[in-house]
């Protein structure tokens, strides 16, 4: 169980990204915040965030560190904080989520579309990413030519990159065979470019990729690319390891 420690109310309201420092003081000296329903003229107050209600002209702040986006990611972006050139995951962000400066949690190249988490939780995302940790992910592929169960051996096999690396074992689903055959692929691991180098090691070139799950998360149907929600405490839960609250 976390620690909850109080904060000073314009912390607090500056990381909830009502304002600079200043700007808070001036609304609490205009008596236009409310904690637990009297007015704090002292931006200096302590409060605890997570249990106190804490009000700016009557809207209820909603408090919370860290914050958890499941992006389904378009192609043509970057999964980065910042570029030079081209335009970047958290371009994609609203005011309000950006405040938390989240950053992708690991990369889809620019043509690949799905599920991305993006997150202000540098712990999670750490976790989330640990090669030891062996988080699965699936993708949706296209792949030109005639995907066969000899690939589906391989891959279980494990196959050898371009670079001599030896994969661990995926798994793959045929979901339609043809000139332009249609795949389900889990893996367990992140190398660059894993899923196109995996069918290249069959001699296959992949034209289409979308991830459609990562861990317990899964791509929301609702969400069109470029589209973006926070995760329900349930999906939260799952992803750190906890009991559904
Ligand atoms: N594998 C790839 O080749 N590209 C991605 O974006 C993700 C996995």
């Amino acid at each position: 169980m976390a620690v909850r420690k109080s904060q000073r109310l314009d912390k607090v309201l500056v990381h909830m990204g009502i304002g600079t420092r200043k700007e808070i003081r001036k609304l609490a000296k205009a008596g236009r915040i409310k904690v637990n329903g009297s007015v704090a003229d002292d931006p200096g107050l302590h409060v605890l965030p997570e249990e106190d209600k804490i009000t700016v002209d009557g809207e209820t702040i909603d408090y919370r560190e860290h914050i958890y986006l499941l992006m389904n990611k378009p192609q043509g972006v970057i999964s980065a904080t910042e570029d030079r050139n081209e335009e970047v995951v958290t371009d994609l962000l609203e005011p309000e989520h950006r405040v938390f400066e989240p950053f992708p949690v690991g990369r889809l190249d620019k043509d690949t579309e799905g599920l991305l988490l993006l997150t202000s939780d540098g712990k999670l995302s750490h976790q989330l990413l640990s090669p030891k940790k062996h988080v699965p992910k699936t993708y949706y592929a296209e792949v030109d030519g005639l995907v066969t169960e000899e690939d589906t051996i391989a891959f279980k096999n494990g196959v050898t990159l371009d670079d001599g690396y030896e994969t661990m074992p995926g798994e793959l689903t045929i979901l339609s065979a043809g000139p332009r055959s249609e795949v389900e692929l889990t893996i367990y691991e992140g190398k660059y470019h894993q899923v196109k180098r995996m069918f290249e090691a069959v001699g296959k070139k992949v034209v289409f990729l979308k991830r459609i799950a990562m861990g317990p998360l899964s791509l929301d149907p609702d969400l069109e690319p470029g589209e973006y929600r926070e995760l329900t405490p349930e999906e939260l839960a799952s992803l750190k390891g906890e009991d559904t609250p």
